[in-house]
Parts: C-alpha cells; structure tokens; sequence
C-alpha cells in the first residue's frame, strides 16, 4: 500500500481516532455488552464463525460512510493507518514487527502463498499431519507437479507427537506446515518444540493457526516461526474475508510473492515506472487494493483484545473448557479433546456413548445454545465473551443418562 499522498481531506476524522469506541476500561466482566448475539444466543461457535461485535460492525460502518462521503479523498490516510498502526497492533497481539505482517483474506490465502512462494526443487519434502483442515493440505499436494513429496505423520489418539515430526523428516524436509490447533478435536501442539526441530534440521516451519489466534496468547518471534496464517472469521472475532499473514523477516525473501500487482512495488503513482522491485517488507504479499472495510473492523477486533490481554483470555476461555469437560463427564459424556497439560485450546469435543450426537445439537439449537459437529463429535468453542452461565446452560440443556 502507498501512503505519500498529501491528506486531502480532514472530513470524517473520526474514521482515524485512536479510542473511537471507548474501549478504554474494558474487561472480561463487561466485554459481553458489546456482542448483542448473547442476548439471543449461548453461541459456542467460534470456531466456525465468530460473532460480531458493535465496536466491529461500528468500526466497518464508520469506514464505508468515509467512502460515501469522501469517495477515494482519504486513501492515503487508509493506507497509513492500515499500515502503520494497525500493522503495530497487531504485532503486538503476536509478537511480531509491523513489517512481517500482510492482510491476506483467508487462512488459505497465506497458507498458499508460501506453499507457492517456496523455490522448490524435485526430491523436497513437506511434512504435514494427517488430521489436517484440507486448506493446509491441497495447496501442498498440488506440489507434486514440481516432484514436492508430501509425508503424513499420522496422529495418536489426535495427537500430533513432535517425536513423530522428527521421525519423518529428512535432509530434503523443505518445511513443517501445521495447524496449530486441530480444528476437528482441539489438540493444541507443541509448537515451541516444532519450531525448535524445525531451526536444528533446517527446514522452514509454517503453522495454520486460526484456531489459536484470538484465543490463546502467541509469541511467534519467541517462538521461530518463518509463516503464519490467521484468517479473521473465527476466534479473532473480525469479518469474514480478512485475515493475517505473518512472514518473519529473516525469511522474508525466501518466498517470492506468487501474485504480484501494482502493492508488491513500493512505488508511488507513477503508474508507468515498471521497474519490478519488490517491497523490502511482508507488505510485498498485498498485490493490489486491499479490504479495508474488513481491516478497519479486524483493527476494531484487534484492539478489543489488546484492552482485554491475550493472557486474560487465553485463561478466561481455558476456564470455560475445563468448566464445560468436568460438567459433561459428571453428565456421562466422553470428552475426546486431548486435555494433558499444554494440550488444551478453545475448541471442546465430546460425544456421548449412547445418545446421537445429532439429536443432540438439534436439542441444543431448539434452545438457543450454538456449536458444531466436527469429526463426528460435538465440539464447543466458546470466546471471552461467553461466560460460565453460558456454559451452565449447556450442561443444564444436555440430557443426562
Ligand atoms: C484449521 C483451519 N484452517 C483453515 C480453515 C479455513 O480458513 P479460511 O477460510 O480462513 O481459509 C479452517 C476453517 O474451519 C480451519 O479450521
């Protein structure tokens, strides 16, 4: 994005305020007046797709009303803002500098753009798991056109063992792409000793973490990471069609963009300069226009969960997890999710050993209570904006027997 235009216009100066929604104050406790889904709804969705909240919706209301009014007048001042202190925040939430950071519009997006950004040569491989979301598995497997090998680490019991990663890589393992929490039963995986084998073999390490960003705290420059891809719809509580991509920057120019345009270049107007110079930063990953509808209500979501903390949240939603697994076991119900220590996310599954697991979504959506079938299993997912009450109306609604 290019943001050295003069700033045309001081009209709507409430599109750039730095507190727009006053969420100064905000806490786990009040948090729930900004999402009115909960007046209607014990929405245990989140990891499908997320509820919106009013600072959200405001936040994208306020920008299109900017474009009503304005036209393309404050463009520049989008591009900074997206740029600049958007890019801060959201670094912030990850652990990441402003400059590895590009909007992409979905998990896949990123997870593309490294699978097809890689110089890759036959005889490489890629390690994958075989419980994988398919986003992170056919951008992959369509690499065997260029003689790419995709090795599967099977699971145990849901589980993805470092031990087993490093029992299939080899000196031709290019990379390590994995979903840092399993979508279908919530098994959170090391990924502090993935990255760490990933660094000591040499090989790249990209994780697919929507289902753990938003939810649970991430350092990814503490971390090692190289790749992340974070699509907005679900637990980051942001619209649908935005989403992060995370590149570090000592690996920045190991992916050479797969979609180039007129935002890969850092230049100016001078639409007929074709010099082809990438971008000395992740920004180079943005080929065009981006969404700014969706980044202004992503940024709304973003500095929701700063004024909450990850950690408050990560803890928070831990809390209903282990409130729900302790109440659905004194109920008679399995839990299939992974519960050690250091294995547990947001997303709760459970089944029951009698009762069908579609008699009793359909019971549970009758009352108003929201979650997903995955895996044949009933899965949960509850945000910072769910509270024990929530969760206590599931047990109270699901038979026990
Ligand atoms: C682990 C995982 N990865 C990727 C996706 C798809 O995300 P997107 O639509 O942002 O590409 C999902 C959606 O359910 C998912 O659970």
């Amino acid at each position: 994005m290019r943001h050295d235009e003069p700033n045309t216009s001081a009209a709507n100066a409430d599109l750039f305020a730095a507190d727009p929604d006053g969420l100064n104050g905000l806490t786990l406790q009040n948090v729930g007046k900004l999402f009115p889904i909960k007046q209607k709804r014990c929405y245990f969705n989140n990891a499908s797709i997320g509820a919106m909240s009013l600072p959200v919706i405001a936040a994208v209301d306020r920008f299109l009303g900017n474009v009503r009014d304005n036209g393309r007048n404050d463009y520049p001042n989008w591009c900074r803002h997206a740029d600049t202190e958007f890019k801060d925040r959201i670094a912030r939430l990850i652990g990441a500098k402003r400059s590895e950071i590009a909007y992409v519009k979905n998990t896949t997006e990123g997870l593309v753009t490294v699978a097809n950004g890689l110089p890759w040569k036959a005889g490489d491989n890629v390690i994958l798991a075989d419980i994988e979301y398919p986003s992170n598995v056919y951008c992959w497997m369509r690499l065997k056109r260029l003689g790419v090998e995709v090795r599967w680490v099977k699971n145990r019991a849901g589980r993805i063992l470092v031990d087993d990663v490093r029992a299939a890589m080899d000196g031709r393992t290019r990379i390590v792409s994995l979903s840092a929490v399993q979508f279908s039963n919530g098994y959170r995986h090391d990924i502090a000793s993935t990255a760490t084998l990933c660094r000591e073999k040499g090989a790249l390490f990209n994780i697919d973490a929507i289902q753990w960003v938003g939810a649970l705290k991430i350092d990814v420059e503490k971390l090692g990471i190289d790749f992340m891809s974070v699509g907005g719809h679900k637990w980051m509580l942001a619209p649908i069609g935005t989403g992060i991509f995370y590149c570090r920057s000592e690996s920045l120019d190991r992916l050479d963009p797969p979609s180039v345009g007129y935002h890969t270049v850092g230049k100016t107007e001078d639409h007929m300069d074709y010099e082809l110079v990438y971008r000395p930063d992740a920004g180079r990953f943005e080929e065009a226009l981006v969404n700014f509808p969706g980044i202004w209500g992503l940024d709304a979501a973003v500095r929701v969960q700063l004024a909450l903390t990850s950690e408050a949240i990560e803890s928070h939603i831990l809390g209903l997890t282990s409130r729900a697994a302790e109440g659905l076991r004194r109920r008679g119900y399995d839990i299939v999710s992974p519960f050690g220590d250091g294995e547990r996310s947001g997303n709760l599954s459970f089944s029951h050993p009698r009762l069908a697991i579609e008699d009793l979504e359909g019971r549970l959506r009758s009352a108003g209570i929201d979650l997903a079938i995955r895996g044949g299993k009933l899965r949960i997912s509850p945000s910072y904006y769910n509270d024990t009450q929530e969760i206590d109306r599931l047990l109270d609604v699901l038979p026990s027997a």
